[in-house]
């Protein structure tokens, strides 16, 4: 068999909008997540501290119950807050002095004097929430669909800390994410700290995502572990010799959405180390990063944090240097903009992650999970198990309805194509549909339509499929093959996103 696609557009259509869903640190999604807005450790006084987060403005201060962040702007007359004072967990703004308890809401007004009645929108905005862990101060603006992420080592006496002062990058978070789980740049980016020019090729790895709390879908977080050779220069603090030793080191990522890097790098007799990396979107163009660094050797002595920090920054300098060339800081969710690789599995991972970020950001918040679910798999007939299958499906309702659906053809038993593929995809076809009638939206409200596939496929029945599926749609959605992106275990996904006003 033999693919049979006649010329797969390059780029996405881009009447429906479909090139505007490209992924920025302002995304709306983005207000359902926990950001780090403050290290602790940076933090100098009570206050008040300007933040900036998903391009707006806040203030954060010490109140009377610890920690705690309202909106930059003073319900009075507008000026911001973070001019004010903080006196005894209150904070006076510096205009007319009116003060602000750790909620926001407006506990004084000296004009009026001892008994004044406060009018009830006398309040600061407030964030859904603000928490304290890891040393760092999180916000999550909306009601968030994830806790904060896990970080076990950080309470375990076998790992020592060490706290990198936060960097702010002229990148966004998702650039910065994609470049932490990217496990190809390192015999380039990273020639002068611990990329091996010799290991080149990146050899097959496991991405796994996690199920969602009720199995309606996938999670926000996925885990891949990769195994490569990395050096170190015989002087690696110093940098003073150009000799180096090369050694295999197993890496075991977590990526929790929306853009939150964990790094467990097993040294063998070294110790093993951690890095989590915990980004805030500032604006567009900014983003601060928040590396904590734990390694079992600054607890047993035989590193200080001083020395694991200095090779971080030199790490990351490598890393920032070359994000900062990027002319763009927004990444595509469409897959036909960029070109994949099978060595891009954890990035393409990621931007799965912030697709389905996007489409939390196309609705109001509704309560968690975030958009409905939808169900209605038809059941397989007459295909041979491991039947495909709908994978998830997701709909944001707001000003624009938008339906994020996919359906996977399994890879068999013996590892084989299945003899009944085109009966297979039929089955996918006839779930999206079931989803779009169930979503009460039509075929001609489909704006993508992306295809992974093993390579070596005969795509050209299953095409014919998903026009027939499509009832002639074909000028409003595009297809885009991406060979070799599967995961693992399927052997096609088919995966589509529809909107309607
Ligand atoms: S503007 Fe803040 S008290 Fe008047
Ligand atoms: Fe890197």
């Amino acid at each position: 068999m033999s693919l049979t696609l006649p010329n797969p557009p390059k780029k996405v259509d881009t009447r429906l909008g479909v090139m505007a869903r490209w992924f920025t640190n302002t995304n709306p999604g983005l207000r359902r997540f926990w950001h780090p807005v403050a290290a602790l450790e940076a933090l100098d006084g009570s206050g008040p501290f300007s933040v900036r987060l998903l391009g707006e403005d806040w203030v954060l201060f010490h109140g009377t119950d610890g920690w705690t962040v309202i909106g930059e702007t003073c319900p009075h007359r507008l000026a911001p807050l973070t001019e004010g004072t903080v006196i005894d967990g209150r904070l006076e703004c510096a205009y007319h002095g009116w003060c602000f308890d750790d909620t926001g809401t407006c506990v004084t007004i000296p004009a009026l004097g001892e008994a004044a009645t406060i009018p009830p929108t006398a309040a600061a905005a407030k964030p859904f929430g603000v928490s304290e862990r890891y040393g760092l101060i999180w916000v999550a603006l909306d009601e968030p669909v994830t806790d904060i992420p896990v970080l076990a080592e950080w309470d375990d006496e076998r790992f020592g800390k060490a706290l990198m002062a936060p960097q702010t990058w002229n990148a966004s978070a998702a650039q910065m994410a994609d470049n932490f789980l990217d496990v190809a740049h390192f015999p380039f980016t990273h020639l002068g700290t611990i990329g091996d020019p010799d290991d080149r090729e990146v050899h097959p790895y496991s991405v796994e995502r996690e199920d969602g709390p009720e199995s309606d879908g996938p999670g926000w977080r996925f885990k891949a572990v990769h195994k490569h050779s990395s050096k170190v220069f015989d002087d690696a603090t110093s940098g003073a010799t150009d000799e180096f030793t090369v050694f295999e080191r197993t890496m075991t990522f977590v990526c929790d959405g929306p853009h939150h890097v964990y790094l467990h790098i097993a040294y063998g007799d070294a110790g093993d180390l951690v890095l989590a990396f915990y980004h805030q979107p500032v604006d567009d163009d900014t983003t601060t990063l928040y590396c904590r660094i734990l390694a079992e050797n600054i607890a047993d002595g035989r590193a200080t944090p001083d020395d694991h920090i200095g090779f971080q920054e030199k790490v990351g300098l490598e890393d920032r240097t070359l994000l900062e060339t990027l002319k763009t800081k927004a990444v595509p969710l469409d897959p036909g903009t960029e070109t994949h690789t099978r060595a891009d599995r954890t990035t393409v991972e990621l931007r799965r992650i912030l697709a389905d970020v996007h489409a939390l950001g196309v609705a109001a918040p509704t309560g968690l999970g975030g958009g409905t679910a939808v169900h209605s798999p038809v059941a397989p007939a007459d295909i041979s198990p491991p039947a495909a299958n709908y994978a998830h499906a997701r709909l944001s309702e707001g000003a624009t309805r938008s339906l994020h659906t996919s359906g996977v053809v399994p890879i068999g038993p013996d590892g084989s194509v299945p003899a009944d593929l085109q009966a297979q995809a039929d089955v996918i076809w006839a779930n999206i549909k079931a989803m779009l009638r169930d979503a009460a939206m039509t075929p001609t409200d489909v704006v993508s339509v992306t295809t992974y596939v093993t390579p070596g496929l005969d795509l050209g029945p299953i095409m014919a499929t998903r026009d027939q599926a499509l009832d002639g749609n074909l000028a409003a959605s595009t297809l885009v093959v991406v060979p070799e992106l599967a995961r693992p275990e399927w052997l096609m996904e088919i995966a589509i996103v529809a909107e309607a006003g």
